[in-house]
């Protein structure tokens, strides 16, 4: 016996539940018509449902298979199309095609994230954010994969999957979320004197932006520009909000993840829609190897800036955001951010947190999206000419075309495929490095609180006692005395008045000072 089925109405009292007029016919994937989607195939109508239903099969198998790893770190994303207008021509410094034209315009695609919270945390946890740019350019793709913090908590990658291990939630009891304190991550901090100038930075309101658009963003590394002749000069990127700079407080933080966890995606969404586009300016610093090498900090170092006072930043274009995706999956998720991905003109520095980034990504990123071929995917594929003999592999979409799949070859110009070009390929800064293989840490990364105290200075009353305040909760929520200890000690080197009210609003004594950071926690006294 079967069941007469009403349709329902549309808002306008049209029909939309069956095809017809302007409503196209549903198919399957292999693009025949479905004429039921409601009802399984079944061996009488209270019968089993039948092996043969390929329409059942291929629904429910697709659905299985929706899901894929979410990012390792920054799992929690948003992002918009937009494009980056060149206002002041680098042609000086560097070749880079992104950079000669004044007023040309480079398409581009950027997604705002958090750091530690899973895919499907709240929006204004106390964390850093990401800010990673792709810009489409004339010769090959262009990643600047930043955050809105202008330095990082480790100088060196070999640290990095130790730092998000003691930041995610905890291994045996998968608690506390991303960014409540915790012992593991405090414990790490303070075992990690060199995270401390960006700690000043996370326990700031840079940490709890009131929007995306009104961060600013950091390539944090130095990498180098280079002309035609192969010369270069170091640079720093920046990203400057036209919507000024704005925070939240704590309080108001913790309100809004619990009304609207989507807060800030929301606000991104809404502003471009109303045709309210934010706008950012890009500036660089750029300097030689005199200023680096007199310099009080190491510029490979990537827990240390340089003063804007010192070297100021020079506006050379506008990034304006303009263009909702289409679908989050394919273009937000699906999208790869890799800092080895430069054009000409645009090089790295030896910073050993960057050269260990350029391998990460790619890795990460061929079991994130299934396999070698992820530059098909729209989102990621270059807007400019490509050949090469890449081929095959999972998912292969264009494979190269003709004969000659190697080089060199014989073939002719129609049949022999792509050249290599020695004057407008990629070419590496021709740097010399010499010196025994080691392991080890150079000694010009070695001061760790100079910058952090600078940075406390820096800040106004108000945002100096929210730094205290957030140090004060963050470390009550940590169960160990010890580890609370370690971190005053490390905070008495930073700013003596900062650990004071630290100590003060935790109830306890400080440590002695000449026994202070990194000494054993047993050469501690007890709290
Ligand atoms: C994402 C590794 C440091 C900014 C990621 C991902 C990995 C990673 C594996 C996930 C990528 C993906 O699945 O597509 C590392 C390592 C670091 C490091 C190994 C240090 C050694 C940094 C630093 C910054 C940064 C210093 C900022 C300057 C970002 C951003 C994303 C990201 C913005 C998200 C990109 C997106 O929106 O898809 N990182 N990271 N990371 N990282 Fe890093």
């Amino acid at each position: 016996m079967s069941f007469a089925y009403e349709e329902p109405q549309g808002p306008g009292g049209e029909t939309r539940q069956s095809a017809g007029g302007d409503v196209a016919v549903m198919t399957t994937q292999q693009g025949v018509p479905v004429s039921d989607n409601q009802n399984s195939l079944k061996q009488g109508a209270r019968g089993p449902t039948l092996l043969e239903d390929f329409h059942f099969r291929e629904k429910m198998f697709h659905f299985d298979h929706e899901r894929i790893p979410e990012r390792v770190v920054h799992a929690r994303g948003y992002a918009a199309h937009g494009y980056f207008e060149l206002t002041d021509s680098l042609a000086d410094v560097t070749r880079a095609d992104v950079f000669q034209r004044v007023g040309e315009k480079t398409p581009a695609f950027v997604r705002f994230s958090t750091v530690a919270g899973s895919k499907g945390s709240v929006d204004l946890a106390r964390d850093v954010r990401g800010f990673a740019v792709k810009l489409y350019t004339q010769e090959g793709n262009w990643d600047l994969v930043g955050n809105n913090i202008p330095v990082f908590f480790i100088q060196d990658a070999m640290k990095f999957p130790d730092l998000i291990h003691a930041a995610k939630p905890e291994p045996d009891r998968a608690f506390p979320q991303a960014q409540t304190a915790h012992d593991n991550f405090w414990d790490f901090i303070s075992l990690t004197p060199e995270s401390f100038h960006m700690i000043m930075w996370a326990m700031s309101d840079r940490a709890i932006p009131r929007s995306f658009r009104t961060m600013e963003g950091f390539g944090v590394h130095t990498f180098r520009l280079l002309d035609a002749q192969g010369r270069s000069t170091f640079v720093k990127f920046h990203w400057k909000p036209k919507q000024g700079l704005q925070s939240v407080l704590w309080n108001e933080a913790v309100k809004i993840n619990g009304a609207d966890p989507d807060f800030h995606r929301r606000d991104l969404w809404d502003a471009i829609n109303s045709g309210d586009y934010p706008e950012w300016e890009l500036g660089v610093q750029l300097f030689d190897d005199a200023f680096a090498e007199s310099f009080d900090f190491d510029v490979l170092d990537a827990t240390k800036l340089i003063p804007e006072e010192l070297v100021p930043v020079r506006v050379v274009g506008r990034l304006v955001l303009d263009r909702v995706v289409d679908n989050f999956f394919a273009e937000t998720e699906q999208v790869a951010f890799c800092t080895q991905n430069v054009p000409p003109g645009i090089d790295f520095s030896n910073d050993p947190l960057l050269q260990g980034r350029n391998f990460s990504y790619l890795d990460t990123q061929i079991k994130r999206l299934g396999g070698p071929n992820f530059t098909h995917i729209p989102i990621n594929a270059p807007k400019c000419p490509m050949h090469h003999f890449q081929q095959d592999g999972h998912m292969a979409m264009r494979n190269p075309k003709g004969r000659a799949n190697y080089e060199p070859n014989s073939w002719g110009p129609t049949d022999g495929g792509p050249r290599e070009d020695p004057a407008r390929g990629f070419t590496t800064f021709e740097e010399v490095a010499d010196g025994p293989k080691q392991r080890i840490r150079s000694e010009t990364f070695a001061d760790h609180y100079s910058q952090a105290r600078q940075f406390f200075v820096s800040q106004t009353p108000i945002e100096q006692k929210h730094i205290g305040d957030a140090l004060v909760f963050e470390l009550s929520k940590v169960e160990r005395p010890d580890i609370r200890l370690r971190t005053l000690s490390h905070l008495l080197n930073v700013d003596e008045g900062l650990a004071a009210t630290v100590a003060d609003g935790l109830g306890m004594a400080l440590p002695d000072r000449a026994r202070a950071a990194c000494a054993p926690i047993t050469d501690l006294p007890p709290s």
